[in-house]
């Protein structure tokens, strides 16, 4: 039996103790021995849980039990998950991990110092929850050259984007609706203002380059603009707003941003709704592929925690490989992207925007103002023309 521990007994960290116990046997086989959680660590005492007795308080009661093999960090937060990682990694423990922010901020280190303790850091489920993205990067699309990968990566604002496009509602309302329903946290920003899916990106397009995109780096827009009336032109033009996360290989470097955007309804994405995740990503050989499902919640994460777990007991001793290194991929200009931008402006500056923009298509869906979709142009070139539009509502990126 391999004993485990788990760092966190929250939403995750209780989901990845009820998929070991429901799949022991499955788990059993495919591990290759039966996988035990000997301990879980908590700052909060659970009275009457089934778990109760496993519960502790001192990180070292668990650091310092040579039983201890592997290690399921689900606290979240930088520290003192990055502590506790790094105690764990040094001892020779492994840890499988769901914390996109430690992942994003230091997850060539812990891979590092996992390399030097022949244990492994996996952290397949800190990026589309439930779907196997990491693992398929890694070990699956091993023969290809990514050159792009585009994605909905943060369930609670396509929850949200999903709405307001059926129900025509908008954003505050459909937030709070969320909120009530514990969709949305009561503290939105990380979500609404795009630094989660900012954080996966980072990860993501780290893999792809295989040296460390900061985050820190990437252009990142949320969808707290994003308006009613922005739909209204949206379903009018066939097309849907989404939050996407993006990273390209240029012929120079890479470039990587998330923001939202008008999608066309023959475009892969267009169809995933609700609080589902997909990554489109494509390829020099294989072309397009997507992999799509639960990027949240309780039981598809836990799974992806899980699926790192029985990765650890396969290699115990071995350290897997991936190959992200510590040093810094500088980021392209994101504003030397293509795009078409759909605007909208006041009635009486209907005149003035479409001389400025010479060759826009008009599109009139609603009173006392005028909606346009511009020809293909980079976004300096855009910001340039608009410094003249000071009138301009809105603006959103229409994919080409
Ligand atoms: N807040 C995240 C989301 C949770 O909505 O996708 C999963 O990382």
């Amino acid at each position: 039996m391999i004993q485990a521990a788990v760092f966190g007994y929250g939403t995750v960290g209780s989901g990845v103790v009820q998929v070991l116990e429901e799949n022991k046997k499955e788990i059993a086989v495919r591990a290759g021995e039966g996988i035990e959680v000997k301990y879980i660590l908590d700052l909060r005492d659970f009275p009457g849980d089934p778990y109760e007795s496993k519960v502790v308080h001192d990180v070292n009661t668990i650091l310092e039990d040579s039983q201890v093999k592997i290690i399921c960090e689900t606290m979240g937060g930088v520290e003192p998950a990055f502590t506790f990682s790094k105690k764990a990694l040094e001892r020779g423990i492994s840890v499988c991990t769901s914390n996109k922010e430690l992942v994003a901020a230091h997850g060539p280190e812990l891979l590092q110092l996992a390399k030097e303790n022949k244990c492994n850091y996996l952290f397949e489920a800190s990026v589309g929850g439930g779907i196997p993205l990491i693992r398929t990067i890694n070990y699956s699309l091993t023969a290809e050259r990514i050159e792009s990968i585009m994605g909905i990566l943060n369930g609670t604002t396509n929850y949200i984007l999903t709405k307001m496009a059926k129900e025509g509602a908008d954003f505050d309302v459909v937030l709070k609706e969320a909120q009530a329903k514990g969709y949305a946290e009561k503290n939105p920003e990380a979500d609404v203002e795009g630094y989660d899916a900012c954080r996966k990106i980072a990860i993501l397009s780290s893999l792809m380059s295989r040296k460390t995109v900061q985050y820190e780096d990437i252009y990142t827009e949320g969808i707290t603009k994003i308006s009613a009336q922005d739909f209204v032109y949206a379903k009018k033009l066939g097309r849907s707003v989404k939050l996407l996360a993006m990273s390209k290989k240029t012929e120079t470097g890479y470039v990587a941003m998330v923001a939202p955007v008008m999608l066309q309804d023959s475009h892969p994405l267009f169809g995933v709704n609700d609080v589902f995740n997909a990554v489109f990503v494509h390829s020099n050989m294989l072309d397009d592929s997507m992999y799509y499902g639960r990027g949240a919640g309780k039981l598809p994460t836990a799974s992806a925690v899980v699926s790192d777990v029985v990765d650890c007991a396969r290699h115990l001793g071995k350290t897997v490989t991936c190959i992200w290194e510590n040093e810094k991929q500088e980021l392209e200009d994101y504003q030397n992207l293509p795009w078409k931008f759909f605007v909208r402006v006041p009635a009486d500056a209907k005149d003035k925007a479409m001389s400025l923009f010479g060759d826009a298509t008009l599109i009139e869906a609603l009173p006392d103002e005028v909606g346009f979709m511009t020809a293909e142009m980079t976004e300096k070139a855009f910001n340039n023309l608009v410094k003249e539009l000071p009138e301009m509502i809105t603006r959103i990126r229409v994919n080409i």
